[in-house]
């Protein structure tokens, strides 16, 4: 064998061995913590796992294995290390316009409705929502529910408090996302950080839920879930897209945003498709 043909048979061998590591160490944390991310994208996965491994200082995958069962800390920083919690206020601002155009009659034709934000994260969709429904007078029939897996991002959440940074990009979004009011009536700014008007909250619950294995939520008119299903393999896409028909009531809308598409799913043909550019769906 030739030197180029035995480095490619080293760099199979490597890369199957991390495979292996890989599902081991998914398998280790699905059966001692419950935290199931065995059909999340391996490519993701392992880049993920490998900074975590560098991080920590370890040679290899595997070494994480023993440290997740015999170490406490090690579960939380799995699961942060696998949880990419990236976000905005008005993130993707036309989504915002087409959700006042195409979303927004329809809700105000009820006398209380409820929103789902499956994956928020730190919290800054759900508010963006609140703010909407706000200048469009219909928050005090919304109920807002802001879900993830990674409960310190969700204590965040629930604390309204961001960095200046955060606002300064939040405001620009807003009034691109044709938000029509001041935005600086939304917070109250407090040397580094500004904190979200307690008003904001009233109508808003964030809890921890798992996509992977947890269950339908009731009758939600819409459901925000963007930048989240593009760490699913295309099984557990077809899952989760399945429990979001379970909790969605007559007629509910399913927003994926511009990162994701349903085109692909075999549910796709129980969905209306609203606007394909802002993958915005409604059950048929
Ligand atoms: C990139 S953020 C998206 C935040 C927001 N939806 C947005 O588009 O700005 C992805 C979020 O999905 C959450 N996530 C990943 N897997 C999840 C799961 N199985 N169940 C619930 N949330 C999950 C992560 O913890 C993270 O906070």
């Amino acid at each position: 064998m030739t030197g180029t043909g035995l480095l490619e048979e080293h760099a199979e061998h490597e890369a199957a061995v991390e495979d292996l590591e890989i599902e081991l160490l998914l398998e280790a944390a699905y059966r001692h913590s419950g935290y199931d991310f065995r059909d999340y994208t391996r490519a993701t996965v392992a880049r993920r796992l490998n900074a975590l491994a560098n991080t920590l200082g370890v040679p290899n995958i595997s070494s994480l294995i023993p440290m997740l069962l015999h170490d406490e800390p090690l579960l939380p920083q799995l699961v942060s290390a696998l949880s990419v919690t990236v976000t905005e206020l008005f993130r993707d601002p036309n989504i915002y316009r087409e959700l006042r155009q195409s979303v927004l009659p329809t809700l105000s034709t009820y006398a209380f409705f409820k929103i789902w934000h499956a994956g928020c994260a730190t919290g800054e969709e759900a508010y963006s929502m609140a703010i909407l429904l706000e200048e469009a007078g219909l928050y005090d029939r919304a109920t807002i529910f802001g879900t993830d897996m990674n409960s310190a991002s969700l204590a965040k959440a629930a604390d309204g408090i961001y960095g200046l940074a955060t606002m300064r990009d939040g405001q620009s979004n807003f009034v691109r996302s044709g938000g029509r009011g001041s935005f600086a009536n939304y917070y109250h700014a407090r040397y580094k950080a500004a904190q979200l008007s307690e008003s904001l909250s009233r109508n808003m619950e964030f809890f921890v839920h798992n996509l992977v294995n947890g269950p339908a939520l009731e009758n939600m008119n819409l459901i925000m879930c963007r930048n989240v299903l593009m760490y699913f393999n295309r099984d557990l896409k077809d899952r989760v897209l399945e429990m979001f028909l379970d909790s969605l009531c007559h007629r509910g809308y399913l927003c994926l945003g511009a990162a994701e598409t349903i085109d692909f799913s075999s549910l796709a043909d129980r969905f209306e498709v609203v606007s394909a550019e802002h993958r915005l769906y409604r059950k048929l």
